[in-house]
C-alpha cells in the first residue's frame, strides 16, 4: 500500500455499498491514516494489500492469522475490488496471486475464506483461485439486517495452483 491508496480504504470506510454486502456501517476514515503509518496496514492479525491492474489501484486484499485450536494456524483471506473493475479476471487472479504469497513466505498448510450465499461472483472466483467448497455455517455473520450464512472455502498447499501454466 501506498499513500495515494489511502484514497481508496477510506472510500472502503465511507460509501455504503461499495463492499456489498460486506458493508458494515460507516466506520472512522481518519482510522486509515492512522493505521498506515503505525505498521503500513501489515500485521500478523490482518494486513492488506493493494490490487493493481496495469499501474492502476484496482481494489485490495487482506490476510491475517487465524487458529481454531492447539498449535496450527492458516490464514484467512478477503478481497474487495471497485465496482469498474469487476467481472474481468482479477478477483480470482488476485486471491490465487496471494495463496502463492501466502504459502511461500508462511509455513501453513491452509488458507481459508467465507462468503454469502448470494455472492456467486465471489464463490466462482475463489473456485478459479484453486479453493473448494467446504461447507456452510449457518446465521454466523450479521450484515444488513439480519444474521446470514456463510459459504466456507478453504485451499491446501497440496492442492493444485491454478495459476501454474497460465499467463
Ligand atoms: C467478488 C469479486 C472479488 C470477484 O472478482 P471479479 O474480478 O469480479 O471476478 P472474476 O472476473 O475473477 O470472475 C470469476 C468468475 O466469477 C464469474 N463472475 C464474475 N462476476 C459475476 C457476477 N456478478 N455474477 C455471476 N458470476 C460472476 C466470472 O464469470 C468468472 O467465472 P467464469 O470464468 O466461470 O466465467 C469482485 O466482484 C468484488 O470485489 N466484489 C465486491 C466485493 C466482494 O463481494 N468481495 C468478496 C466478499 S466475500
Amino acid at each position: 500500500m501506498r499513500d495515494e491508496d489511502l484514497t481508496l480504504m477510506r472510500r472502503f470506510a465511507v460509501e455504503p455499498g461499495l463492499v456489498g454486502l460486506d458493508w458494515g456501517g460507516f466506520r472512522d476514515a481518519g482510522a486509515v491514516a492512522r493505521r498506515f503509518a503505525e505498521d503500513g496496514y501489515l500485521s500478523e492479525r490482518q494486513s492488506i494489500l493493494i490490487v493493481a491492474a496495469d499501474g492502476v489501484t484496482a481494489g485490495m486484499v487482506s490476510h491475517g492469522q487465524k487458529v481454531v485450536a492447539g498449535h496450527g494456524t492458516f490464514q484467512e483471506i478477503g478481497i474487495a475490488l471497485l465496482p469498474e473493475f469487476r467481472g474481468r479476471g482479477i478477483g480470482w487472479r488476485a486471491q490465487a496471486m496471494l495463496c502463492d504469497y501466502l504459502f511461500q513466505h508462511w509455513p501453513i498448510e491452509r488458507i481459508q475464506a467465507g462468503t454469502h450465499p448470494e455472492n456467486v461472483a465471489e464463490q466462482k472466483s475463489l473456485v478459479k483461485a484453486g479453493f473448494q467448497l467446504e461447507g456452510i455455517l449457518r446465521a454466523v455473520e450479521f450484515r444488513a439486517g439480519r444474521w446470514r450464512d456463510a459459504h466456507l472455502f478453504s485451499r491446501l498447499r497440496s492442492d493444485p495452483d491454478p495459476l501454474l501454466g497460465t499467463t
